[in-house]
């Protein structure tokens, strides 16, 4: 196997059919919503990769102080050889782990954005002659083929995104990676915990308005890929708190009553003035919900480290 291998999953159509059928069905329902894997074509990737560096944005300080602590001990427990990592965008504090894990053979980074995924595998394997990398561009919430690399495999999820999952995709997510898992894997998993509101508005709401133009990215993605007519200037950026759920909403209002156009699907969509498109859920953790979650999914947490703040939580999990 060459050191850099890129493997799409789904055919590029298949995508294509599924951003139509995720707009057609979030736009013509009541509330309206979008889901965010949308966000991440290469400029929504950069965009993140720039809310990472924000002093509002603590996730991922957090999660790399663990990382950085705590990467030995998770090595010890797991000793993989294949790491597989969901959601992997740059594989910055993967590093980490990386350099933590030392008989690893192979790294699969999974991704649906093909840009993160190729910049990140390039930069790796030019870092690290010995690794090989094998890059998935696959969705994580669908059936996913792994290749077949030695055993044991730690499945690494970071950066919370699981929060992205309402909770019954989550448990449905839970239960498919489960399904991935042998006797003698691990699941390690970062949950961003529940804290001060005003702290976890900020993250999602930056002075700079970066968190603004990667939700507004998601309308951008849609006009060129279904020559939708959004004018981003024409709706606003909104994060609340949803003290029920324990979640981050963030949504976009539509500044005045509109309609949008989106030839491809043969739709126009009306917006009211004030209505709100929800674009993502980041829902915030609590150990004993994450313990309960998990062993529904058949896994048993076994180890749960926070940052020195606790303001965000890495567990690793086994086959029960
Ligand atoms: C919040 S970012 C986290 C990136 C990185 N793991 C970190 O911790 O900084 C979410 C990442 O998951 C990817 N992603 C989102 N939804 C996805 C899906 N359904 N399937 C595969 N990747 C997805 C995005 O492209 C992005 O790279």
């Amino acid at each position: 196997m060459s050191p850099f291998q890129i493997t799409r999953t789904l055919p590029e159509d298949a995508t294509d059919a599924a951003l139509r059928a995720d707009v057609l069905q979030g736009l013509t329902t009541t509330p309206k919503t979008l889901p965010p894997k949308w966000f991440y074509d290469a400029h929504g990737s950069e965009l993140f990769e720039q809310i990472t560096e924000l002093q509002e944005y603590y996730p991922t300080r957090a999660e790399r102080e663990i990382l950085r602590d705590r990467a030995g001990e998770i090595a010890a427990a797991a000793r993989a050889r294949t790491l597989v990592e969901l959601g992997s965008g740059s594989s910055e504090k993967t590093r980490h782990l990386l350099d933590a894990l030392t008989g690893l053979h192979t790294y699969v980074p999974v991704d649906v954005s093909d840009s993160a995924l190729t910049q990140a595998g390039q930069a790796l394997v030019a870092e690290r002659p010995g690794l090989a990398v094998h890059a998935l561009i696959a969705d994580f919430t669908g059936d996913l083929a792994l290749p077949d690399t030695p055993g044991p495999r730690l499945l690494a999820f970071l950066g919370g995104t699981i929060g992205n999952l309402l909770p019954a995709e989550r448990a449905d997510f839970l239960g498919s990676l489960r399904a991935l898992l042998a006797p003698g894997d691990a699941l390690l998993l970062g949950t961003d915990l529940v804290k001060d509101e005003r702290v976890l508005v900020r993250a999602y709401d930056d002075a700079a308005g970066v968190t603004a133009a990667f939700n507004k990215n998601v309308l951008t993605v849609v006009n060129r890929e279904l020559g939708a007519d959004f004018d981003p200037a024409a709706f606003d950026h909104v994060a609340l708190w949803d003290p029920r759920d324990e979640w981050i909403e963030m949504r976009l209002r539509s500044r005045t009553g509109q309609t949008v156009k989106i030839p491809a699907l043969d739709l126009a969509v009306d917006f009211a003035a004030g209505e709100e498109l929800r674009t993502e859920v980041s829902a915030k953790f609590r150990e004993e919900g994450v313990r309960a979650e998990l062993a529904h999914a058949g896994l048993e947490l076994t180890h749960w480290w926070t940052d020195r703040a606790g303001r965000f939580a890495l567990s690793l999990s086994t086959v029960r």
